[in-house]
């Protein structure tokens, strides 16, 4: 997987400025300084096994485990012979106390509508839709697919799954039906659950439309639940469909939860990777949770009285862990919103901001730096005062936007924590500890205690500081996948035999002096498009199953507000050339295959792409073109390209 990126890493990133978190942040926050938190990591990775035991006793188990850790490499269980429920840790456990009539969610729709759950309230829905799923068949080990718009259903049908032992696959609402079949196929899901549609820019997005569509081709399911959300037309088909109401409507607000196994697969969630094909990662329900856990308290801070809003959509892992299991394990009170920032205007999310008294803010790069560009009236126009801690995600935050999250939306009193992790690593691995860490604007600073993550060459030897390598975890973690769903071989040789020995993120990164790691973006052939992870490689089949095209290759390209933009470079079967429409077409067909935020941003026509002489096309070639490289001269009016690699071959 590292690839021929390795010859690009070299930071040029030069930041001097520090952010210390302020003194009465620190009085109040778990962990308070620099020497506790020295002390933590250090004794976790002095004793892992130790210190991962101690932490596991924030989890209620429904029988204790008998070993930590049994790592026979590279397969992982953690906690063995320990037996829980991931959503009686969820709800349950909190109704015994002052949390039972505490906010666990608060939703609000885009419309303008709005639903609390209090922890009692979210038990009974829970519960009735366990007992619904139940009555459709659903047992301990069975697969099913949720493709639902941000609402309440969402986080109530994942932990209706986890409550009867049954393995989750969520699939984002902005995938195409293709995709979506795909997904469950490779899943094999007995039950499908969606609705007629969900509310984005006050337009509906026709959910069950694309899961009809979808489930012509899928054997294995048998069911499919309704939720009426948007009210528009759809289609039942007898025997097979089923409205919520009427299925979870009658059923019991209680329903006793499976005890299942530490390493029960608490769901799969399908990422991109470098092949066509997208991979069900694997969690498991004990670490995982735990890790979720831990970091609520060492990265968000989280107290009882907090508001805490994770803006990710359900669909990405994100939303899993810092939406649904993280804040609900913690007891804390997490907003849901379901549709788009602009909508019905761009202060949407400052508005919510201030209608809930968020404190806890988290968001992704690309969408502060869209703020940016609507401008900060639309922020003034709400009092924000109540935020008191903001994080960010998905991809690097470039310090320009970091200053601005500082200054406009933390108004120079929040800590920033800028948490770099991945589906894989299940929740956060690199991250400032708000009370302690100080802060440098595009850096996200020190590995969380019990994380052995270092910056190696391709051989796997530390390289020096400030020198760039590829970020690499060298000890297992509690939160990290157990492998991909049906391919186990693809886990092994995807990220343990790249570099030997050690985890590979598939990131390239540096450390500096300090000891703090810059991320420098991917090292393989996944980019990050406004913070949807993309596998090039899903794209270019996606193009080459449209009969004009002969062959393609997708690049990312550096975009100001998107991070990265998707550039693809087609050539055409036969003698077609390639017009406006055509372009047109092609974009449409991405958008059908894959979703519509895979639409490639630019495609460009050739005569012939850029190979090598055994045939490999020249990525980086492309990247560089596609960047606008200045030392490869004008390049856009070269037709055939593969003039251009005859000239660089040698460079590969
Ligand atoms: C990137 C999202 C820099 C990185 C949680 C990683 C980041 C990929 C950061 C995973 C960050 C995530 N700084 N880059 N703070 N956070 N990334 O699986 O390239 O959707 O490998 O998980 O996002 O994306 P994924």
């Amino acid at each position: 997987m590292p690839n021929d990126h390795s010859i690009d890493i070299e930071s040029v990133l030069q930041e001097e400025r520090k952010f210390p978190p302020s003194a009465e942040f620190s009085r109040r926050a778990h962990i308070k300084s620099m020497a506790e938190y020295e002390a933590l990591y250090r004794r976790a990775a002095e004793d892992p096994e130790g210190f991962w035991k101690e932490c596991a006793s924030e989890l209620f188990w429904f029988k204790p485990f008998s070993k930590v850790l049994d790592w026979n490499f590279p397969w992982v269980k953690w906690f063995v012979g320990g037996e829980l429920n991931a959503s009686y840790n969820c709800i349950d456990r909190h109704l015994a106390g002052p949390r039972r009539n505490k906010a666990a969610i608060i939703w609000e729709g885009e419309p303008g509508d709005s639903r609390v759950l209090t922890y009692q309230m979210l038990a009974g829905e829970v519960a009735r839709c366990a007992n619904g799923l139940r009555s459709l068949g659903v047992k301990a080990g069975d697969l099913v697919t949720i493709y639902l718009p941000m609402v309440p259903e969402a986080v109530i049908a994942m932990l209706a799954c986890a409550r009867i032992g049954a393995t989750h696959s969520v699939v984002f609402g902005g995938f195409s039906a293709d995709a979506l079949r795909d997904r469950i196929n490779d899943a094999e899901a007995k039950v499908c659950i969606t609705a007629d549609g969900g509310w984005r820019r006050g337009q509906i997005v026709e959910l069950k439309r694309s899961t009809d569509e979808a489930l012509k081709q899928t054997p294995s399911i048998q069911k499919c639940v309704v939720l009426k959300r948007c009210g528009n037309r759809v289609e039942m088909r007898p025997g097979r469909d089923l409205w919520w109401d009427e299925l979870m409507g009658p059923q019991k607000t209680v329903c006793d939860p499976v005890s299942v196994d530490s390493e029960h697969p608490l769901y799969t969630l399908y990422t991109s990777g470098t092949t066509g094909k997208p991979k069900g990662v694997v969690h498991s329900t004990a670490g995982y949770l735990l890790h979720t856990l831990m970091t609520m308290k060492w990265v968000f801070d989280i107290k009882d009285e907090d508001v805490f809003w994770c803006t990710a959509d359900i669909g990405w892992v994100t939303g899993h862990s810092y939406t649904v299991y993280g804040p609900l394990a913690a007891g804390a009170t997490a907003v849901i919103y379901e549709g788009a920032p602009n909508a019905p205007e761009n202060d949407r999310f400052w508005q919510i901001i201030e209608k809930y008294r968020v404190n806890i803010f988290y968001t992704a790069p690309t969408a502060i730096r869209t703020f940016i560009k609507w401008g900060e009236e639309w922020v003034k126009k709400h009092d924000l005062s109540s935020l008191r801690l903001l994080g960010s995600v998905g991809e690097p935050i470039n310090p320009e936007a970091w200053m601005w999250y500082h200054k406009v939306i933390g108004r120079e009193k929040c800590p920033i924590v800028d948490t770099w992790w991945q589906t894989e690593t299940g929740g956060i691995l690199i991250s400032p500890i708000p009370g302690a860490t100080p802060t440098k604007p595009g850096s996200a600073t020190r590995p969380l205690p019990g994380i052995a993550a270092e910056v190696v060459t391709r051989e796997g030897s530390a390289v020096a500081p400030n020198q760039g390598g590829f970020l690499v975890i060298k000890r297992p973690w509690p939160g990290m996948l157990r492998t991909i769903f049906h391919d186990p071989d693809r886990y092994k040789h995807q990220y343990f035999e790249q570099i030997p020995g050690v985890y590979t993120t598939g990131d390239g990164a540096r450390c500096d002096d300090d000891g703090y790691f810059w991320i420098m973006g991917r090292v393989d052939d996944v980019i990050n498009v406004s913070g949807h992870r993309l596998g090039t490689m899903e794209v270019e089949s996606a193009l080459v199953s449209h009969p004009a095209v002969a062959e393609a290759a997708a690049v990312g390209r550096p975009d100001e507000l998107k991070g990265q933009a998707l550039m693809c470079f087609v050539t055409l079967e036969g003698r077609r050339k390639g017009d406006d429409r055509l372009r047109e077409e092609l974009r449409n067909h991405v958008a059908r295959e894959i979703g519509a935020f895979a639409k490639p941003d630019t495609i460009r026509f050739t005569d012939a792409l850029p190979k090598t002489r055994s045939g490999k096309i020249m990525r980086r070639l492309l990247r560089q073109i596609a960047a606008g490289d200045q030392t490869l001269g004008d390049t856009t009016t070269l037709e055939d390209l593969s003039v251009l690699s005859r000239l660089r071959e040698d460079e590969e």
